[in-house]
């Protein structure tokens, strides 16, 4: 890539057969997955756990009882998925389902048991329990436990705080990437026969989320700029219940508290779901976000109530220790209170389209975990299903890998260009841009949607990609413009993908077309 010139590059060139961008539960799968001959670079922008995989809660689904079967799971995903899921990709992931199980247990991952059984909990859309789990720190055990099998593999090296800028592609293939060492600040070149994306989602396009800050939306952005098919964007889901405090950023109240039969109620203690749903507080997420968000907006509260009180406090403690410590630290006893909620963006259930092994239709480029659109989620994500699509599809994704002949011969990249551009004294101007991506993606691309408001942020989006370039072109890149970019790059694709979706859909609803068309259509980017 030229880019204008002297800061900023490096002539530092890493071969490996293969890069894996990203260390959540699908970059570590993928890795450990691989064959113990092949060299692997395994990058992470933070620290090698931090990502959404390593606060997941509620748990996995998979089908472990003797009463719940395939066929269930299979409808109850293609159900909560409003018509769009590819039933061959969640037969597909279902069926492997059981066996990913064994792979985290085989990894050291201590599932909750009652007595020799798995202890299943349920979440919303399921109809039967089939959520394995770890109390509810099931994302934690998961990656503290898969990094610890990839350290003690002599084929892995890790790269902690290193951010990948763009894929780097020759003779249109995918031969590795250009990613900024942040330790130097410089930029190095990662050349390879194979590259997997396992950046995660994007929820950080938006003000108030559950994801950490890692979701940003790299990979799509990444992938779109190099040609990529990019799937179903407008389907950002809203987890129903993030806690609401002043000073609680990004804390998620598992869904799995309804499952055990947890009650939203308004600032009255009035129950309302039922209106909305005969499912109540069991319906998918879209469902009960949209409800949350409509009683919140008619009664001018700041916020609804969770209620798990009437539990048992030693059983409540023992299974939700760390949403009963964390709501501990402010102030509120789960056990006897009532849990302030406001739904926030938590998943992103469109990405870059791959088949059944997480190809893309370009060479040589994978995507796994929730960067990934295969088609298991469609138009809503039900509970549980991310995790296990993380898994199945890093195991798939690396046997198609190991399957191959990979080149002895690496092509030999250019330095990353950085000649003519200059330190910038301009931060401010990144850091504004930043939080006013996030308000206008809160405030016109949310949970209800209008022509009016999708237009208002496609134009000003458009006027923000056009500083952010003008800046790209001026200054050094560093880690927040390089987030800036993709933050910029992914919510014009949400927003192109919402304004071409003339109906409502699962997650997306647009108060000008609130009903459901009879054909149902993937968006393609
Ligand atoms: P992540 O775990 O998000 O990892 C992304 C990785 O990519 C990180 O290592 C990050 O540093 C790296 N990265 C990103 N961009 C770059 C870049 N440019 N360069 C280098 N590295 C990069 N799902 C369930 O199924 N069950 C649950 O109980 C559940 N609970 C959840 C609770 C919370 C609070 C959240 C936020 C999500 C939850 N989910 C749950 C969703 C699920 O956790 C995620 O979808 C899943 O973990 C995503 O895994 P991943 O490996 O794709 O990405
Ligand atoms: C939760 O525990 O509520 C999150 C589950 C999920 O996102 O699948």
């Amino acid at each position: 890539m030229s880019r204008q010139s002297t800061h900023n590059c490096s002539n530092e060139q890493h071969q490996f057969d293969v890069l894996i961008i990203g260390t959540g539960s699908a970059g570590l799968m993928s890795a450990l997955q691989l064959s113990p001959e092949l060299s692997i670079a395994l990058v992470a922008k933070d620290d090698l756990l931090e990502g959404s995989s390593f606060y997941a809660q509620g748990g996995i689904s998979a089908v472990l009882d003797a009463h719940d079967n395939f066929n269930t799971h299979v409808a109850d995903t293609l159900s909560t998925a409003c018509g769009l899921a590819d039933q061959k990709a969640v037969s597909y992931m279902v069926e492997n389902a059981p066996a990913a199980i064994t792979s985290l247990e085989e990894s050291g991952v201590p599932f909750t048991k009652d007595n020799d059984d798995y202890h299943l909990t349920t979440e919303g859309g399921h109809t039967h329990r089939r959520v394995v789990h770890v109390a509810d720190k099931t994302g934690q055990s998961i990656q503290i436990n898969l990094l610890d099998n990839v350290k003690q593999r002599g084929n892995i090296t890790l790269f902690e705080g290193y951010i990948a800028i763009d894929l780097l592609i020759h003779e249109e293939q995918c031969q590795g990437a250009y990613i900024l060492n942040k330790h130097t600040n410089q930029v190095e070149s990662f050349v390879t026969h194979k590259t997997v994306l396992a950046t995660g989602g994007a929820s950080k396009v938006y003000r108030y989320t559950s994801n950490p800050d890692t979701s940003t939306g790299d990979g799509i952005a990444m992938a779109s700029r190099a040609g990529c098919r990019i799937v179903n964007m407008e389907f950002a889901q809203f987890h129903p219940t993030c806690l609401y405090h002043p000073h609680a950023k990004s804390f998620l109240i598992s869904e799995a508290i309804r499952g055990e039969g947890g009650k939203l109620h308004l600032p009255n203690g009035q129950t309302f779901m039922q209106q909305y749903d005969e499912r109540a507080e069991l319906a998918p997420r879209d469902v009960v976000a949209r409800a949350i968000d409509s009683e919140m907006k008619s009664g001018g509260f700041d916020c609804v109530y969770l209620d798990i009180s009437f539990k048992d406090s030693d059983w409540i403690k023992e299974h939700f220790p760390t949403i009963y410590n964390k709501c501990k630290t402010f102030g509120i006893d789960i056990t006897k209170d009532s849990i302030p909620v406001v739904p926030a963006a938590h998943y992103t259930c469109g990405g870059i389209n791959t088949d059944l092994h997480g190809k893309t239709n370009l060479e040589n480029l994978y995507a796994v975990g929730e960067v990934a659109h295969t088609g298991v989620h469609g138009a809503n994500r039900m509970a549980s299903n991310s995790l296990l699509e993380c898994i199945v599809f890093a195991k798939s994704c690396a046997h198609d890998i190991n399957q191959q002949t990979l080149d002895s011969v690496y092509f030999q990249s250019e330095p990353w260009d950085a000649s003519r551009v200059a330190a910038s004294k301009e931060k401010v101007v990144v850091s504004h841009l930043w939080d006013e991506v996030r308000s206008i993606m809160w405030n016109f691309v949310g949970i209800v949607r209008s022509d009016r408001r999708l237009n208002y942020a496609k134009h000003r989006l458009e006027q923000i990609e056009t500083e952010v370039d003008e800046y790209y072109s001026l200054y050094l890149i560093s880690s927040d413009l390089t987030e800036l970019r993709n933050l910029v790059k992914t919510s014009q694709i949400i927003i192109q993908s919402a304004l071409s979706r003339k109906e409502s859909r699962g997650l997306h609803f647009n108060e000008d077309h609130p009903m459901q068309s009879k054909i149902a259509k993937n968006t393609i980017i």
